[in-house]
């Protein structure tokens, strides 16, 4: 479904945008101009369709997978990315995110490569990037065309370099399963399997599978990089003022993902939601979504109602009191039927305090960080970092750090 100059109507209100998110009648519209990346991908998908895929994928995104992968993997993978930058005693906080972010998605997505090899993850990460500019192409200045051409180039690159051999692995272990000569728990933990041994379930086409692979690694990637980059600034100034928080969040895992939280609601990865009547739809408080029109859901707003979150909702600030029932994070990971599948793999659970403390995740993005300060990461007071100019949000074009025994 393609939208051109259609009448648009733009929701800020908390409880405008939480209704919006939850209605059934209101259809997903963001990603028809970049289907040549996002058709028929989960987050493409509407009623049936889309309950369906997300009843089979969301049986990889469970607890015991969430408590598997952050007890097994993320550390063995972040200390492989982080490394070298140690050893070398300082990097670009981007630059370690994207890296980290891409190493941990590609494990999620099923593609196989080595996080110790530097140019590898490079490689990779330059097709996703790409993949991010496609799916986004609603909101690009740059000829479309060229944009979907370039993507289609990097998507070819990938499948060659990337997929194919990841594939090719998968289908052999998936064999060797039905024929019991491994056990189900031999077989990988990831996105690309799941679809892989239920095709026929679903009657998915190859290319729609392709396409899926390379929609998790654009979601992924992005936006744990962005929530990492975001999390470690926010926490540096507040640590100019705070200086015992921040040597706490070196020192424990906690604080750090409530940190984390503040500053998700305050810098989420995808600032607007984009949906489309399929009938009139009215809000609560009487607003009128006409048929057809683009309704925009304005994520960043909505996370600063100051109804929900206080007259400080602008401010970061790890301490605050949030209502019963309201997420920390605010919107930042969607809500209703399209809500993020990376949620509590990503963000953790949410916290409590009663909640024994074997029980506790913490999600990725809370780990990374808690790793890169307690490994003696600070900012790089001779070179300041940089604001992207050419950005109308909050993005860094450099970031130096240092890392201090
Ligand atoms: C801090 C990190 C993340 C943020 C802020 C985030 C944010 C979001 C948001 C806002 C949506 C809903 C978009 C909409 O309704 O239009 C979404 C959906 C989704 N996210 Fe995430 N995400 C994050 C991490 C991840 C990760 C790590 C993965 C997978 C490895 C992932 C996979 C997905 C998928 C598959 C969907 C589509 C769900 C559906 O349509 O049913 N996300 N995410």
């Amino acid at each position: 479904m393609i939208i051109e100059n259609k009448e648009e109507i733009k929701l800020t209100d908390w409880g405008q945008v939480k209704e919006a998110f939850r209605s059934k009648h209101l259809r997903q519209a963001g990603y028809s101009e970049g289907a040549v990346v996002m058709g028929d991908t989960l987050l493409d998908l509407h009623g049936l369709e889309h309950r369906e895929r997300r009843r089979l994928e969301n049986r990889l995104f469970r607890r015991e997978i969430f408590s598997y992968w952050e007890h097994e993997i993320l550390g063995s993978t972040i200390s492989a990315t982080l490394d070298p930058f140690v050893a070398q005693g300082n990097g670009d906080l981007a630059q370690i995110g994207y890296r980290c972010g891409m190493n941990l998605t590609a494990t999620i997505a099923g593609i196989d490569q080595d996080p110790k090899d530097e140019m590898q993850t490079e490689m990779l990460y330059s097709k996703v990037k790409k993949f991010s500019e496609g799916a986004t192409l609603l909101h690009s200045t740059r000829d479309k065309n060229e944009v979907r051409s370039e993507v289609v180039d990097a998507m070819n690159l990938f499948k060659e370099d990337f997929y194919v051999p990841s594939k090719s692995r998968r289908e052999k272990m998936l064999e060797q399963y039905s024929n019991n000569e491994i056990s189900e728990d031999q077989l990988p933990k990831d996105v690309l399997t799941t679809l892989l041994s239920n095709t026929n379930q679903l009657d998915l086409p190859e290319e729609v599978i392709f396409r899926e692979i390379c929609f998790y690694l654009q979601a992924g990637a992005h936006s744990t990089a962005n929530a990492f980059t975001h999390t470690v600034d926010d926490l540096f100034t507040w640590g100019e003022k705070q200086p015992k928080d921040l040597d706490l969040a070196r020192a424990d895992l906690t604080f750090v993902q409530r940190c984390m939280h503040e500053s998700l609601r305050l810098n989420p990865a995808s600032p607007v939601a984009i949906r489309t009547p399929l009938e009139e739809v009215i809000l609560s408080d009487g607003t009128v979504l006409h048929k057809g029109t683009l309704v925009v859901l304005d994520l960043i707003e909505a996370n600063r109602d100051t109804l929900i979150f206080g007259e400080s909702a602008d401010s970061f600030d790890p301490y605050r009191d949030v209502p019963d029932g309201i997420p920390r994070w605010g919107m930042s990971f969607g809500a209703g039927s399209h809500a993020c599948v990376g949620a509590e793999l990503d963000g953790g659970l949410e916290i409590d305090p009663s909640r024994p403390l074997d029980e506790a995740l913490y999600g990725t993005v809370a780990v990374m960080v808690h790793a890169f300060l307690s490994a003696g990461g600070s900012k790089d007071n001779l070179n300041p970092p940089l604001l992207d100019l050419n950005s109308e949000r909050k993005h860094f074009s450099r970031y130096p750090v240092v890392f201090l025994p």
